[in-house]
């Protein structure tokens, strides 16, 4: 028999993961609000919705908890019984939080990215070790895995998968800028660094980087000319900083 998840919260992440285990596990969703939760049913038929009543009893259920971390406080004070999981997406929101706030009796941590939505998140995951197996497996479903043993792995994963696809599109951005700046039609432009990401994904997860940079760098040539242009002006640092700060404001954000 499928096991069931039950999601609070139908917003966008919720939905992401869901899509991605339609027919491995019976979906309930709780939500507040009725007609995006009715919205949700037109749109995914096979899943049961509920809306949040004042109190809601979640003895023995597994959940994916999605709503927004500044949301937990309010949502938590609506929830009775001893849930048997917690998988919780909140960013920066400690286990220790959500143990204080919602009960069960095991707790996981998760922070998928936005690729989510095609079932290609790189999502990294902490907490109970009872629940290793299954929650590599629940989000195994929308994407890559790795399970991490302690929370400030999981903040430092927050600044670089978390928030990476808003880093690479800057990146992408650059790129077309760079060849606008050059000449080509800015079509033309978003083209080429499509097909380049799309190319690029496989050989990165085959060969390390810096083989990839000497296999394309050649003595005296251009991607030479171009990177060296790229370590003077501070790439690199540009990147390594950008994960610092990020990092930094995850653990921020995790006091409060
Ligand atoms: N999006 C990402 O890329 C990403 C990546 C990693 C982690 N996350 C985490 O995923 C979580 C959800 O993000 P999201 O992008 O899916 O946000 P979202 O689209 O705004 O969805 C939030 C959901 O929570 C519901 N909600 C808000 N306050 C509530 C309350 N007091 N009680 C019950 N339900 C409540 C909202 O209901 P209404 O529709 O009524 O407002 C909505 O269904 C966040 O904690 C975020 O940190 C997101």
């Amino acid at each position: 028999m499928k096991k069931t998840l039950t999601f609070i919260g139908n917003g966008n992440m919720a939905k992401a993961i869901i899509k991605g285990l339609l027919g491995k596990y019976n979906i309930e969703v709780y939500g507040r609000n009725i007609e995006t939760l009715n919205k949700l049913k037109e749109e995914i038929n096979e899943i049961e919705v509920f809306r949040l009543e004042e109190k809601n009893d979640m003895s023995g259920k597994n959940i994916i908890l999605c709503v927004k971390p500044n949301s937990l406080d309010d949502l938590a004070l609506k929830l009775e019984g001893w849930a048997n999981s917690i998988y919780s997406v909140l960013a920066g929101t400690k286990l220790e939080t959500l143990k204080e706030k919602i009960q069960s009796l095991h707790y996981i941590r998760t922070m998928p990215n936005v690729a989510a939505s095609y079932q290609k998140s790189m999502t990294t995951i902490t907490g109970d070790e009872a629940l290793r197996e299954s929650a590599l497996e629940i989000f195994g479903n929308i994407g890559e895995t790795l399970w991490l043993k302690t929370e400030k792995e999981i903040d430092i994963a927050t600044a670089v998968a978390g928030s990476g696809p808003a880093f690479l599109a800057l990146i992408a951005e650059a790129l077309s800028d760079g060849g606008v700046n050059a000449g080509l039609a800015r079509s033309d432009a978003n083209t080429l660094v499509q097909g380049l990401f799309a190319g690029f994904a496989p050989m990165l997860a085959n060969t390390k980087p810096s083989e990839i940079k000497d296999s394309v760098m050649s003595p005296g040539g251009t991607t030479a000319s171009g990177y060296a242009s790229m370590e003077k002006n501070g790439v690199r640092n540009g990147m390594i900083e950008a994960i610092r700060s990020a990092y930094e404001k995850a653990c921020e954000l995790g006091k409060k």
